[in-house]
């Protein structure tokens, strides 16, 4: 079984190219579907949930070809609207590809993506706004089939909470809908603008993506586009932990700080220099790290759930206590208990973790839980004294291109077996 073995304890000095990011990629190859043409999509991590989305477009009978970090898809042939039950279950967030399969074909047929590691992962807001926008859905057996006899209908959509895949889901269902659509308390991502920007490249009519208000007037037809994926905001958080745990200096290129002002924030408050420019960001650190306010996962603009096992492993070494809660997802914190393996101290109760800075972590064989938690393991493994075996690491693969390639091209001493 695969698994990254890694000597902890070396400085890290060098430049890292941050990819595209994983929650930008998977909406956008979705909405390839709607195109029907050729689309070129640039900086595209080499991802194992990329090769499913790809699984998954080749099924629907899109031809999909891809070289380095450039996609090509085209859907003009578009001959099927199912997704299978394996690849659904293989990536539950597939559930993306809902809205774009129903505008493109009507219809659409896929089993419900279920619950993952981080717990119940319920799509009710999606359904019920799909509902709103004229598409009947039938759920039974584990299965949704989902028929719009006619063009689905533009709508006012007001979503109680700002999920990121329910607004993504509206916007891809909207873009060729009849009539306009405004989606009230939608998500703010970057990586909702993202989507808006590759759809408007395409001939879409998206207003207000990035604000809680998104307007779509929806247009006859899109065609094929050309796009770059923006950098992934979580990704370039973890590797600048990986600097400020290690001591060390490293310059992340290619990323967009305004969209990380929140991690930003942490970072700086834990003691550690941050020199920013409009697409670089320079960490350096003596290792020294401060504990830091209590911090709150909180939607867009706030601080992101998906970096709280990143900022978690980070504090596991600072001097002092500090205090995590996770408002977004009900189990997050099931790579603790391996965390605690390297001599974390770190309690749980509910939504909030309790922190207390040790001087050193001791090298442990863990397993990862999750895609985060898994990041936040190799975090650890990094920083510890003695060799660290990490295992279940597929986990990790869904989210990071290369994590063992990128570490060691700054120093650290790190290997998959
Ligand atoms: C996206 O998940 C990301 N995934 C997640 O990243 C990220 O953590 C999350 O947004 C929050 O930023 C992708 O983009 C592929 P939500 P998503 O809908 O769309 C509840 C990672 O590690 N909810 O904003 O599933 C839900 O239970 C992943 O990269 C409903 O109740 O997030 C959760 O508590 C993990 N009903 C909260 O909203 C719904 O219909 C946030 O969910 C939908 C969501």
């Amino acid at each position: 079984m695969k698994e990254i073995r890694i000597q902890g304890g070396k400085g890290l000095f060098g430049e890292i190219d941050i990819q595209g990011a994983k929650n930008s990629i998977l909406p956008v190859l979705a909405a390839t579907i709607l195109c029907g043409g050729e689309c070129v999509i640039h900086n595209c991590p080499n991802l194992s949930d990329v090769d499913t989305s790809v699984r998954i477009l080749r099924n629907l009978g899109c031809s999909c070809s891809v070289e380095g970090n450039t996609v090509t898809v085209n859907s003009r042939d578009i001959n099927c609207c199912e997704i299978p039950d394996d690849l659904m279950r293989e990536m539950r967030s597939s559930i993306v590809f809902l809205g774009a399969i129903l505008a493109r074909c009507g219809k659409a047929v896929l089993s419900s993506p279920g619950g993952c590691e981080l717990g119940p992962r319920p799509i009710d807001l999606h359904l019920s706004s799909l509902k709103r926008m004229g598409v009947s859905i039938k759920e039974e057996h584990g299965m949704l089939s989902c028929t719009c006899e006619s063009r689905i209908k533009g709508e006012t959509i007001n979503l109680c909470f700002p999920s990121v895949g329910a607004t993504e889901n509206i916007i891809l269902a909207a873009a060729t809908a009849d009539g306009i659509t405004t989606i009230n308390n939608a998500a703010k991502e970057p990586e909702i603008s993202d989507l808006a920007d590759f759809l408007n490249s395409a001939g879409a009519r998206i207003y207000g993506a990035g604000s809680d208000t998104i307007v779509i007037h929806g247009v006859e037809k899109l065609h094929g586009t050309n796009h770059s994926i923006i950098p992934d905001r979580i990704v370039a958080a973890t590797y600048m932990a990986a600097a400020v745990m290690n001591g060390g200096e490293i310059k992340l290129k290619n990323v967009m700080p305004s969209n990380m002002v929140s991690l930003l924030w942490a970072f700086n408050e834990c003691g550690c220099k941050t020199e920013v420019n409009c697409r670089s960001i320079t960490v350096k650190s003596n290792g020294e790290l401060k504990r830091i306010p209590t911090v709150r996962s909180l939607v867009y603009p706030g601080f992101p759930t998906d970096a709280g096992p990143i900022l978690i492993s980070m504090l596991s070494i600072s001097k002092g206590t500090s205090v995590f809660v996770e408002n977004i997802f009900e189990s997050r914190y099931k790579y603790i208990d391996e965390l605690k393996r390297f001599g974390a101290k770190i309690k749980t109760e509910g939504k909030v973790a309790v922190i207390e800075g040790v001087r050193k972590l001791s090298a442990a064989n863990v397993r990862c839980t999750d895609l985060r938690g898994g990041a936040a393991l190799v975090l650890a493994g990094l920083v510890a004294e003695g060799e660290t075996k990490i295992s279940e690491i597929h986990h990790i693969e869904r989210g990071y291109d290369d994590i063992v390639g990128t570490l060691s091209s700054v120093g650290a001493i790190i290997s998959q077996e």
